[in-house]
């Protein structure tokens, strides 16, 4: 067969990984795909001098480029990338990209975009770096209802609160730490507020669901108030605090949201540490089903961007009705299921705060929350510190709905007794 021409569009971290991995591999990755992959042009702003291939500083000139079946996007954002996409598209190459953000905030058009000219978006890299989810839940569990799946999908965010537990190390330090090594995105808020994670849930969601992607529609908190109390606090009681991605199917709609999540600590997913991802995902044939793996970094990333180049590959001359649609579910199948707004969701919470030590403050606090329909199920008061008249009081309660657990906080925090605000850390079980 003829070989496959690529041109890669950017050659940072990725890139180069990209480039590094196809020619080291040429032969398993020919002998996989049915025909040689070639790198036949390379856009890369700053340019690169690679022997044999063509490289042009303008990156548009690899979607104009007649030779190029597959162009692979890897210069990240959603601005000059959705150009870059939108126009090898409208020139009839295929795509492959391990943009995240491209794909969550402007997938729906890309899609119809693509589906017109009857080629393939390819985006296995974007979510979870080298674990392949994506072709795990399109296609591996394509015979189930997915009940609800959750991941750690920051690798940063990972890394931080691992470190900040095993080492004590503080917050920014291991930031810097993680911006050396090229986990972080180019702004680091993205991974520590989880808009990151929310990029690549939003995408899992509606590779399980069966949803158009909707971005803006996913709740977002992210981990920068963790505090080192609240780790300690959450070990003692025998939980771990996680970055989480959950996307739920629940009678009011599809749960979708990223937040610091106490897990019970014999939870496999809890054991997940460094820079390293999982996703659990719930299916209603299978059961639980665990992914894990690099989330990031060249290689692991590379990894995933080369399975999709193979995949477009093999596929290069299919119709487009025979190929594995887009969101795994055909285009015209998706079903526009309301995404449930957080104050709705329902969870288990963590609570602490600072209260008084006297008689019958435990007693006004566990009577507002009764009040409110929930259910205390573990109480804990610290000790007060030397000279402190306040104690820190821990209590974990019932699975309830999150505005009744506000309203609740509300009534709590407006007690003589309890001192400051109230932290609230939503639980889950994912039993
Ligand atoms: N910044 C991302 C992370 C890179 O830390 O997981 C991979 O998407």
């Amino acid at each position: 067969m003829n070989p496959v021409n690529i041109g890669i569009c950017g050659l940072g971290t990725v890139g180069q990984g990209t480039v590094d991995v196809l020619r080291r591999n040429c032969a398993e990755i020919a002998a996989r795909a049915g025909c040689s992959i070639e790198i036949s042009h390379i856009g890369a702003r700053r340019g690169a001098d690679i022997d044999g291939i063509t490289v042009s500083t303008d990156i548009f000139a690899v979607a104009e480029d007649s030779h190029v079946h597959i162009l692979v996007e890897l210069i990240g954002g959603t601005t000059v990338a959705k150009e870059l996409v939108l126009k090898a598209i409208a020139n009839g190459k295929h795509v492959v990209t391990a943009n995240k953000a491209l794909i969550a905030e402007h997938g729906n058009e890309i899609f119809a975009a693509a589906a017109e000219q009857g080629v393939s978006v390819a985006f296995e890299a974007a979510v979870a770096g080298g674990i392949p989810i994506i072709k795990a839940i399109r296609e591996g569990l394509a015979g189930n209802r997915i009940e609800w799946l959750a991941g750690i999908i920051n690798g940063t965010g990972n890394f931080i609160l691992s470190e900040m537990r095993d080492k004590g190390r503080d917050f920014d330090d291991v930031l810097k730490e993680a911006q050396a090594l090229g986990y972080a995105e180019a702004d680091p808020t993205f991974d520590v507020e989880g808009i990151d994670a929310a990029h690549k849930l939003v995408i899992l969601a509606s590779l399980a669901f069966g949803i158009p992607l909707q971005f803006d529609q996913a709740y977002t908190e992210g981990i920068s108030k963790i505090s080192t109390d609240d780790v300690e606090y959450a070990e003692q009681l025998g939980y771990r605090i996680k970055h989480l991605g959950v996307a739920r199917q629940t009678d009011k709609g599809v749960e979708l949201r990223v937040h610091p999540t106490l897990i019970p600590d014999q939870r496999l997913i809890a054991n997940v540490n460094g820079v390293m991802n999982a996703v659990l995902v719930q299916g209603d044939a299978v059961g639980p089903t665990l992914y894990y793996g690099a989330g990031a970094g060249a290689e692991p990333t590379a990894s995933a961007v080369v399975a999709d180049i193979i995949d477009v590959a093999r596929t290069l001359n299919v119709e487009p009705k025979h190929r594995v649609p887009y969101l795994a579910f055909q285009p015209n199948a998706l079903n526009d299921r309301p995404i449930v707004d957080i104050n709705d969701i329902e969870t288990a919470y963590y609570l602490r705060m600072s209260a008084q030590d006297k008689p019958g403050v435990l007693s006004n606090v566990a009577q507002i929350l009764s009040n409110a329909g929930i259910s205390v199920e573990a109480i804990t008061q610290k000790e007060a510190a030397d000279g402190e008249l306040q104690v820190p009081l821990i209590i974990l309660t019932s699975r309830s709905v999150e505005n009744q657990l506000v309203s609740a906080i509300s009534e709590i925090e407006a007690l003589d007794t309890i001192e400051g605000e109230v932290t609230r850390i939503r639980v889950e079980s994912l039993g």
